[in-house]
């Protein structure tokens, strides 16, 4: 368990590129150092690894991707390169657990230790992460997404406003299953324009618009529902307050809030919960702590809905004083 060998050997075997390479077409290692420009005994000691964990094998004039090895191929279809390359967002954010101790001394994000700006920060200058990450987010659902459609009763709500949406593919799923839903999705820039050509490809065009800002600065007012699906456990408790606090103001006097998230104690995963600490300074809440923190803006929780096996559903609503 405690080894760090084969996790950062799957890695660098990733963002080299030798599955891909190896794939159907034996290299030996001379060939291979130099098209990587690597260091042929070094290499040779990658692989020998590699050999040995079955994600290639020998033949008689090098090495070979094997099939099991092909998993991390990168058109797979799986998303596991896009978490191993140490050039994708998820792949660096990984290796900040190497500063894990910190994070568990102080309660912060290790992330902006090794990388000296946050996470976001990170993307923001960096297009190529940004771009991995917003894939991340819209292959990590692919499975879900279904469930969460057909798992909530969406169509009592003549406007969602999906705070943080993301590429837009959730939102997208649910209009196209309710007609008569309308959608506005806010995300930073980059991400709000993907999310633009989700809904055109999707024929929402008239059912939509996205807003390109800060979930930080006012949001679209006077929405039924205001959603907010894995944001809150990418921050502390002061930004998740300041989150919170928009989504309050935009929805007085009558709309709802649904936090959608791996809920602690009910559907989270402890590795994922350490995940959430060392990149964000977040982490899974328990539904007493969602109470606690909601209750200082006014919100009653009103229903909690398993959705998925990873996921539940938080209804918040206004109290009638606020
Ligand atoms: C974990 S992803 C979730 C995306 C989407 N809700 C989903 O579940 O697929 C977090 C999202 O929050 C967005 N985000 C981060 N900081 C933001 C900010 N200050 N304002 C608006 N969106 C932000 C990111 O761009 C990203 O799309």
């Amino acid at each position: 368990m405690a080894g760090l060998a084969t996790p950062m050997a799957l890695r660098v075997a990733v963002t080299l590129g030798l599955p891909d390479r190896l794939l159907g077409c034996d290299a030996s290692i001379d060939e291979l150092a130099v098209e990587l420009n690597a260091a042929p005994v070094a290499l040779d000691l990658l692989l020998d690894h590699l050999a040995t964990l079955g994600i290639v094998e020998r033949t008689s004039t090098g090495y070979r991707t094997t099939k099991y090895g092909a998993n991390l191929c990168a058109d797979a279809g799986n998303g596991l390169t896009n978490l191993l390359h140490l050039n994708t967002a998820g792949g660096r954010a990984e290796l900040a657990f190497v500063e894990l101790a910190h994070s568990i001394t102080t309660g912060q994000a290790a992330y902006p230790r090794r990388y000296e700006q946050d996470f976001w920060a990170d993307l923001a200058e960096y297009p190529h992460l940004r771009e991995s990450f917003d894939e991340q987010m819209t292959h990590r659902f692919r499975e879900q997404i279904p469930q969460i459609v057909a798992g909530f009763d969406w169509s009592r709500f003549s406007t969602i406003v999906d705070v943080g949406g993301g590429q837009g593919t959730l939102l997208a799923a649910i209009l196209t299953v309710h007609p008569r839903v309308h959608g506005h999705l806010v995300d930073l820039k980059p991400t709000a324009a993907e999310a633009r050509r989700t809904f055109s490809a999707h024929d929402l065009d008239e059912r939509t618009q996205v807003t390109a800002r800060s979930f930080f600065d006012p949001l679209p007012a006077g929405a039924e529902a205001y959603l907010l699906v894995d944001i809150l456990h990418d921050w502390d408790d002061e930004h998740a307050h300041r989150i919170l606090s928009r989504c309050v103001e935009a929805a007085h006097p009558v709309g709802r809030v649904l936090v959608i998230e791996p809920v602690g104690g009910l559907r989270s995963q402890s590795e994922f919960n350490l995940a959430m600490l060392v990149m964000f300074g977040g982490r899974e809440r328990r539904i007493d702590e969602f109470r606690a923190l909601a209750s200082s803006h006014g919100l009653v929780l009103d229903t909690v809905t398993d959705l998925t096996d990873q996921r539940c559903l938080l209804e918040f609503r206004l109290a009638a004083d606020q």
